[in-house]
């Protein structure tokens, strides 16, 4: 059944249409904030005694091997291109033998017709696949619902993501986040999947890496400033321009959020993400205390495509870190931390 255009599910599933539509369409990314990574440099090494076809780049993330620490980042489901989306994505993370994310299943708690476009299970049976919820939405008692989202999708995990700038530019957003930490809390140590806080652009710092201390979550995603903001990705859905640029150019840039959070949560496994664009950030990311790394815009685009798109953009990615661990003369990703990197 399809949503009626009036309902919640219809407008969910027109939003998330023009979000594809404003991310393939226009400026969306940090025009005057940047990562970080380019403070840092890799050491490269002359006389490297790595053999670049035997790098191992695999590890395990949440549980599940990968055979390179990269993971396609949460963007979409509920609208009808959604399903071309995710089930290309997921091919091509089953062929790489990467994780994948999917986007908000919120749509699905309330619109059965939905769940068609997250199903991708039979196309990446291997997949580390993580499903997602926002934070302002999440509530124990929508736990249930929650659950059966998840099961219906076989996830492995589940990301909550953490909006509060997002929601502010978004017309009637969820604003209220009184109380959110203490339901975020109670439902990751109830639902009985590993739960992974998110950010969307914006960052996780310091401040709110404090507040995880003694909270039951499997993972951190910093998802920093630097590549897609969502202050502007809602700025351009809702008034077709920029009207808050300075809200527009908020965040923590994802290495300081890297760096600020492994210090507050040393042993909890962290994905570096947000304006990830190329195999030496990635390098960066990890050689500064990131598990994984995770790519959301760049590859919405070829995801439309096909799957083969999808693998041909990641591997270029991923050759790139191949390569990185070589010239510094890593085998593999304890030795690139062990490396770390050069502040410029
Ligand atoms: C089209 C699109 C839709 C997105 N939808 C979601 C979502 O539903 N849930 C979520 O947690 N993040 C969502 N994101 C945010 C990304 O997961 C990521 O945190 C953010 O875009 C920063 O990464 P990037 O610079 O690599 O794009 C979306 C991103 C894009 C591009």
């Amino acid at each position: 059944m399809t949503p009626a255009p009036g309902s919640s599910g219809g407008l969910m599933e027109t939003r998330k249409r023009r979000h594809i539509d404003v991310c393939l369409g226009e400026a969306v990314e940090y025009q005057t904030v940047s990562t970080g990574f380019e403070r840092y440099r890799l050491p490269y090494n002359a006389l490297t005694q790595t053999d670049l076809g035997a790098i191992d780049l695999s590890g395990e993330f949440l549980g599940t091997r990968l055979r390179a620490p990269v993971l396609i980042g949460a963007m979409t489901g509920g609208a009808e291109l959604s399903a071309t989306i995710n089930r290309n994505l997921a091919q091509a993370a089953q062929q790489l033998g990467i994780g994948m994310m999917l986007g908000s299943q919120r749509i699905m708690l309330d619109n059965d017709s939905a769940s068609e476009s997250f199903r991708v299970r039979d196309v990446a049976p291997d997949v580390l696949l993580i499903g997602n919820i926002g934070l302002a939405q999440l509530s124990a008692s929508m736990a249930p619902a929650l659950i059966d989202a998840l099961d219906r999708v076989n996830a492995n995990a589940l990301a909550v993501h953490t909006n509060p700038l997002q929601e502010a530019m978004q017309h009637k957003g969820d604003t209220d986040f009184s109380g959110s930490i203490a339901r975020l809390r109670d439902v990751a140590g109830t639902i009985g999947y590993p739960v992974m806080l998110k950010e969307v652009g914006h960052g996780i710092g310091a401040a709110a890496a404090a507040e995880l201390a003694d909270c039951p979550i499997a993972a951190v995603d910093v998802a920093g400033a630097g590549g897609t903001s969502w202050a502007r990705v809602e700025q351009f859905v809702r008034f077709g321009e920029i009207r808050y640029p300075a809200l527009a150019e908020w965040g923590i840039p994802t290495a300081q959020a890297l760096l600020e959070v492994r210090r507050a949560l040393p042993g909890v496994p962290l994905v570096a993400s947000g304006g990830i664009r190329t195999g030496m950030d990635a390098a960066k990311a990890l050689a500064l205390g990131a598990d994984v790394v995770s790519v959301a815009r760049p590859l919405l685009a070829p995801a439309i495509e096909s799957p083969a798109a999808v693998v041909d953009w990641l591997e270029l990615f991923i050759d790139e870190l191949l390569i990185c661990l070589h010239g510094c003369g890593a085998a593999d990703l304890t030795e690139l931390r062990e490396g770390g990197v050069t502040p410029l």
